[in-house]
């Protein structure tokens, strides 16, 4: 009697535990027809621990809504958009974790590292969880360093990029609704390839347009994008 009811409340807490795992483990995302898929590796948004996240909502309805907005849209001249598509795509959980810990000196971006690690990594699954597109962390983290000319990056930058991001990067100190991406708070995270791609591409639904490809405001070259990145290298600023 007793073994048999020890064998019965074993499976019992054997299938509780398949079943309670198998729900956190199979996310699901919303696909174009509206229903749901399971994600399958490389090919959709990052997987992020539900629990967390939840958690994190509230961390962020506490100390990032005033100026990051209801769902972190951002808002221009603000503070810049944390849910958008492109940028959950390629900005790596350790850029976000170190950006949130200890802001951007020079900017409007506090440090909140008064929150401790554990708050900060749940904000951050809050954020990725607002992914949509497929990670490309890896690919954009693997690019080459930019060799370019820096001069005529300055002039590229001048003429294309300066009127939103300032005179040297120093963003929205300057008037302007681009992020200060002459500053060594941003500068210091990122790889070439993250402010390669995102000059590339854009940020949809911002300000921050595509400038390569027929369509775009201004078709740069790889090589005049690369020119930008060396004289952004040039001029980080406290
Ligand atoms: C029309 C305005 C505008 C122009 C012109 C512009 N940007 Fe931006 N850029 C933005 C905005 C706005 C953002 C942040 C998006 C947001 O607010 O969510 C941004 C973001 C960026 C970022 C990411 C910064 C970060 O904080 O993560 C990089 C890198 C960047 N821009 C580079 C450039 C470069 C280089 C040029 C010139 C070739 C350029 N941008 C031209 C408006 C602009
Ligand atoms: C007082 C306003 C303010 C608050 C509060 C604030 N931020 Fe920001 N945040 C900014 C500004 C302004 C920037 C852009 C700084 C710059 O120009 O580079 C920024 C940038 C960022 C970036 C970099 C985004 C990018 O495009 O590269 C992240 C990540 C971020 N904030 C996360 C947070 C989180 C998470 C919180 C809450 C814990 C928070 N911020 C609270 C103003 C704020």
């Amino acid at each position: 009697m007793k073994r048999s009811h020890l064998v019965i409340s074993g499976l019992v807490m054997v299938t509780t535990l398949i079943l309670s795992t198998g729900c956190n483990k199979e996310p699901e995302a919303p696909n174009k027809s509206g229903k749901t898929t399971t994600q399958k590796n490389g090919q959709s948004p990052p997987v992020v621990d539900q629990e967390m996240a939840f958690k994190g909502e509230e961390l962020y309805n506490q100390n990032c809504v005033f100026c990051h907005q209801a769902d972190a849209i951002g808002k221009p001249g603000i503070a810049p958009s944390l849910t958008n598509k492109e940028f959950l795509a390629i900005a790596p959980v350790n850029f976000l974790v170190e950006t949130i810990r200890e802001g951007r000196a020079g900017t409007g971006m506090p440090p909140f590292s008064h929150l401790g690690n554990e708050k900060i990594e749940q904000i951050v699954a809050f954020l990725r969880s607002h992914a949509t597109l497929p990670s490309r962390i890896k690919e954009v983290d693997a690019q080459p360093e930019a060799h370019g000319d820096p001069r005529l990056g300055k002039q590229w930058f001048d003429q294309v990029c300066s009127t939103c991001h300032g005179p040297e990067g120093n963003g929205y100190a300057a008037g302007g609704t681009g992020t200060a991406i002459g500053k060594a708070g941003f500068l210091n995270k990122v790889s070439d390839g993250f402010i390669r791609t995102t000059i590339k591409e854009g940020r949809s639904n911002t300000r921050m347009l595509p400038f390569a490809g027929p369509n775009a405001l201004a078709d740069l070259s790889n090589r005049e994008i690369d020119d930008i990145i060396s004289y952004l290298r040039t001029v980080p600023s406290k």
